[in-house]
């Protein structure tokens, strides 16, 4: 998709990855709906960007994604992409995994993505099509000690988004997935439980979140289903040559000849 001209919602704009996609889409024409929680952040954001509004929104309350997207098309009539990137760590081993953090953390990295898409989806359809990039986590595709219920709620994602691209596919709604490592954000001072270490004894270097940015803008750009970020940004895919496609093993394609719930059906050709 264009990016020039659209009309795009960023979650978790307020902060990181979320502030410097909104900054890059605005910078190439596209008409910017900021959300998120910390309203001043959000409103001192968007009077730098040159047709930007701030919506307050917690993206954990259904009710506020509903009004998210309903201000975008009282203002816009329209919403061309969707970037779910609100999202949260949770970075402790599996024995002082607490169930009530997890089931938090699910919410606000799983179960607001989805709603949000799900809120999206009648406009996208209505105007022949849309783009959702969900900002997931290279945490998803290996195994990370320490890190387990962080990586279980993006890799829940992943798979909500490959579906989603399926079965949005016939609307010409595409859905991407991009995958960040270690950002300098505020994320890992914001944790919900836990911390990070740095990557233990690799000492990961962290990546500057404009270039998050611009591979959102590349997955945006290209439909591609699965983005690692750059330099330059690349897409991945299942039994691929790149180190992290291992973590893509299952089949990217549906399941021949499966119909699924209210007759879903697989495409011959899902592209
Ligand atoms: N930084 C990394 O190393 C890294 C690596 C891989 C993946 N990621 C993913 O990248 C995404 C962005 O993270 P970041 O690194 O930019 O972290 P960040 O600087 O901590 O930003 C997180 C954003 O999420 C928003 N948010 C949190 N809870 C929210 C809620 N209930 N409703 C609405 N917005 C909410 C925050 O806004 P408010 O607090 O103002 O609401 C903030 O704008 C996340 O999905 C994260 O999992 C990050």
């Amino acid at each position: 998709m264009e990016i020039d001209g659209a009309v795009a919602i960023v979650t978790g704009a307020s902060s990181g990855i979320g502030a410097a996609t909104a900054r890059l889409l605005a910078e190439r024409g596209a008409r910017v709906v900021l959300a998120a929680r910390r309203m001043e952040r959000i409103e001192a954001l968007a009077a730098e960007l040159p047709g930007a509004v701030a919506v307050r929104t917690d993206v954990t309350d259904p009710a506020q994604i509903g009004r998210m997207v309903t201000r975008c098309l009282e203002l816009h009539g329209r919403v061309d992409i969707l970037v779910n990137n609100a999202g949260q760590g949770l970075h402790v081993p599996l024995t002082e995994l607490r169930a009530d953090d997890l089931r938090a953390v699910f919410e606000l990295n799983v179960v607001a993505p989805l709603t949000a898409m799900q809120a999206v989806l009648p406009a996208m359809r209505a105007q022949g099509g849309g783009t959702m990039v969900n900002v997931s986590s290279a945490t998803s595709l290996r195994l990370f000690p320490g890190l387990g219920g962080y990586s279980a709620t993006k890799a829940a994602l992943n798979l909500l988004s490959q579906v989603g691209r399926i079965e949005f596919a016939d609307s010409g709604v595409t859905v991407s997935v991009v995958y960040p490592s270690v950002t300098a954000t505020e994320f890992h001072q914001s944790l919900r439980a836990g911390s990070f270490a740095g990557g233990g004894a690799r000492r990961l270097p962290a990546d500057p979140p404009e270039l998050v940015a611009a591979a959102i803008a590349f997955a945006i750009e290209t439909g591609e289903a699965h983005v690692m970020v750059g330099p330059p940004p690349r897409s991945i895919v299942p039994g691929g040559d790149d180190p992290w496609s291992g973590g893509l093993a299952r089949p990217l394609a549906p399941t021949p000849g499966w119909v699924g719930g209210h007759g879903v059906a697989t495409p011959a050709d899902p592209g």
